[in-house]
C-alpha cells in the first residue's frame, strides 16, 4: 500500500504538471482526491491494513492528499498568474489615467437638506426621526386631526391592510417626540419621506422629502417663531429677503400660517411663492400627549410651543427654477450634473 501511494503521489504531480487550464486541473483533483478518486479508494482500504501498520500508512496518506491539495493550489496561482498577465499584455500600465465620467457630486436635494439641517442645528434644533409606516394615531388623532378630515380619506393617504398608513407628514415625528420625552424644552427637526396619494404631475409625486421642526417649552411666543424663521429662509435665500406669514389653518397648530418668500425668478417681477406652514402648537396636541404618556409633563395651561414644516423637493424647485419635479427622482445626469458643485 505504502508504494501504491507513493506512485499515485507521483501520477498526480504528472497530471498536475501537465494541466493546462482551470477544467483540466478540477479534472485532476475529481481522478484522484474526489469521492471516486483513486486516493480515496486507497484509503478505504485502510481498515484492512494489520494494526501495526495503521500509523505508518495513515501517515503516507496525509502526506500524499496533502502534497496534491497542494499542488492544486499552487498550480491554481500559477494558471490565475499566467492569465492576469496575457489580459494586460501589450497594455502600457505606466500610462496616466484618463478622466471617465468625472466626480460624482451631491444630489440637489441633498444639498438643500444639508444647509437646512446645518442652518437649524446652529440655531440649537436636534435631529429625531420616526418610522414611515406610522399609525393613524400618530399621524393623525395625536395631532388634533379629526376622523373625517379629508387627509385621512383613502383617496389621499396610503393605508395598509391593516390600519396603519405611510406617514402623510413628519408631524408624526413630533408626536413621537414628545411621547418619549423626559423633559422640557424640546428643540428638534425631522427631515424625511413624506407620501400623498397625488396625481403624479410637475409638481405633484406620491412621495416628497418633508422637514418639520418642534420647538416646546414654558414661554415660546409667537416672536420667537417668527424670528426663528425669518432668519432660516434668510439664511436660505438670501439676507435681504423678504418673509410674509399669512393666517392659515392647520388641525395641529393655533393660531396658524402659511410663510411666504418674495423672489425673483430671472428676468421677472419679485413675486410672493408659498414655503412653509407653521404655527403654534394647539393646546389640545399636548392633552392628546399627556393623556397618552399618562403624565401632565405637557401642562396645556404652562406649555407652549411652535411646530413648522416645509417640503425640500419645493424649496429645491424654488431655487433653483426646476419647472418640473420629476427631474429630481430621474437620476438623469444632465440634468444633475448643473449642480455639481
Ligand atoms: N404638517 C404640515 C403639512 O404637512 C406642515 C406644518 C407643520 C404646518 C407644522 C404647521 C405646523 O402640511
Amino acid at each position: 500500500m505504502l508504494s501504491q501511494l507513493d506512485s499515485l503521489k507521483t501520477e498526480a504531480l504528472a497530471a498536475l504538471d501537465a494541466a493546462q487550464d482551470e477544467p483540466a486541473l478540477e479534472a485532476v483533483r475529481v481522478n484522484f482526491l474526489g469521492k471516486k478518486g483513486s486516493v480515496t479508494a486507497l484509503s478505504q482500504g485502510m481498515k484492512d491494513v494489520p494494526v501495526e501498520q495503521k500509523k505508518e500508512v495513515g501517515a503516507k496518506l496525509n502526506e500524499v492528499r496533502t502534497a496534491i491539495t497542494e499542488g492544486i493550489d499552487a498550480k491554481k496561482l500559477a494558471l490565475q498568474a499566467a492569465q492576469d498577465a496575457k489580459a494586460v499584455e501589450g497594455i502600457d500600465i505606466t500610462l496616466p489615467g484618463r478622466p471617465g465620467a468625472g466626480l460624482g457630486a451631491l444630489h440637489p436635494l441633498t444639498q438643500i437638506r444639508d444647509l437646512a439641517i446645518r442652518t437649524l442645528r446652529r440655531m440649537g434644533f436636534a435631529l429625531a426621526e420616526g418610522p414611515e409606516i406610522e399609525t393613524e394615531w400618530h399621524c393623525f388623532d395625536a395631532l388634533n386631526t379629526p376622523a373625517d378630515h379629508p387627509a385621512r380619506n383613502e383617496k389621499d393617504t396610503f393605508y395598509l391592510p391593516d390600519g396603519r398608513l405611510l406617514r402623510t407628514h413628519t408631524s408624526s415625528v413630533q408626536i413621537r417626540t414628545m411621547e418619549a420625552a423626559k423633559t422640557l424644552p424640546i428643540r428638534i427637526i425631522a427631515p424625511g419621506s413624506a407620501y400623498r396619494r397625488d396625481e403624479i404631475d410637475a409638481t405633484h409625486l406620491s412621495v416628497f422629502n418633508q422637514l418639520e421642526g418642534l420647538y416646546v417649552s414654558q414661554d415660546v411666543s409667537l416672536g420667537d417663531l417668527k424670528g426663528t424663521l425669518e432668519y432660516f429662509f434668510r439664511e436660505i435665500f438670501g439676507a435681504g429677503t423678504a418673509v410674509r406669514f399669512r393666517p392659515h389653518f392647520f388641525p395641529f397648530t393655533e393660531p396658524s400660517f402659511e410663510i411666504d418668500v418674495k423672489l425673483e425668478a430671472k428676468g421677472k417681477d419679485a413675486r410672493w411663492i408659498e414655503i412653509a406652514g407653521c404655527g403654534m402648537v394647539d393646546p389640545a396636541v399636548f392633552a392628546e400627549i399627556n393623556k397618552a404618556r399618562g403624565d401632565n409633563l405637557f401642562d396645556p395651561e404652562t406649555t407652549t410651543g411652535f411646530a413648522f414644516g416645509l417640503g425640500l423637493d419645493r424649496l429645491a424647485m424654488i431655487m433653483h427654477g426646476i419647472t418640473d419635479i420629476r427631474h429630481l427622482i430621474e437620476n438623469d445626469v444632465r440634468f444633475l450634473q448643473q449642480f455639481a458643485a
